[in-house]
């Protein structure tokens, strides 16, 4: 049976929503409204010169970001959680031509966090940490230090406000941003995506993205995108040796 997790980890329903209607957001995917092709060039690059690694992808979605990063001829060990699904159902899809092995997680990521045990060498947090809330997002940066391995890589794009901005008036921006720029989405997938920012987003700012990764441990905290529209950036830092 499905299991619907809301904000606080606890079962509930409506979070998924959007994401539960899977076909809109790869239509997000396949039209580049949340800049996944720019994401996968540096993520492609971060896992290029690594073997046979292991990765925790937390609100893995379809693992279209993963399965387009990593060379289907490599030898790596995935673990995708999410609580959609549909997303877990394409996922196993977009990964079955990889060599590498992958295990899905039906499931909340950040009840899951706690968890696991074992180092990962790649931990990767994609437009799913805004939707918990602030306490909870402060814990999440210290489960994935524990859960990441010495010399490990953490890569995490989500939405975020920009310095002295309020999440309403970045909520406004990106209703204005969705409106004019994700064409191809019908008014039903539009009104489904701005309602679920309206309800379910809660984006922070880079301080609080940036300090809460070196006060556990993280360093090397580099930004290397951040989208045309302001509105989306990716993270990458390490754990030390
Ligand atoms: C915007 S999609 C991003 C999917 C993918 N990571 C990507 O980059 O395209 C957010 C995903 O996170 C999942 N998600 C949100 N909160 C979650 C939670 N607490 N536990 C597990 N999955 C969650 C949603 O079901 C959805 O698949």
């Amino acid at each position: 049976m499905m299991r619907v997790f809301n904000m606080s980890g606890q079962a509930g329903s409506g979070e998924s929503t959007f994401f539960e209607q899977w076909n809109s957001y790869r239509k997000v995917i396949k039209y580049n409204y949340m800049s996944h092709a720019q994401i996968i060039d540096v993520i492609r690059q971060e896992l290029y010169d690594l073997e046979d690694i292991s990765i925790l992808d937390l609100g893995c979605g379809d693992s279209h970001v993963l399965a387009c990063s990593v060379d289907k001829e490599k030898n790596f060990r995935y673990l995708g959680i999410d609580t959609a699904n549909d997303a877990i159902r394409f996922s196993e899809q977009n990964l079955t031509s990889h060599k590498g092995i992958a295990r899905h997680i039906h499931g909340d990521f950040f009840a899951e966090m706690g968890r696991l045990s074992g180092d990962f060498d790649v931990i990767i947090s994609g437009y799913s940490l805004h939707h918990l809330k602030r306490e909870n997002k402060e814990e999440f940066f210290a489960l994935v230090s524990n859960l990441l391995s010495a010399r490990g890589t953490f890569m995490f794009y989500d939405a975020e406000v920009n310095s002295g901005e309020s999440q309403s008036d970045c909520k406004t921006r990106t209703y204005r941003t969705i409106r004019e720029h994700f064409r191809q989405l019908d008014a039903n997938e539009m009104n489904a995506l701005i309602n679920h920012v309206r309800d379910y987003d809660l984006p922070e700012d880079e301080d609080f993205h940036v300090e809460n990764m070196r006060k556990n441990g993280f360093i090397d905290i580099k930004k290397p995108f951040k989208d045309k529209y302001d509105l989306y950036s990716l993270y990458v830092s390490k754990k030390p040796a």
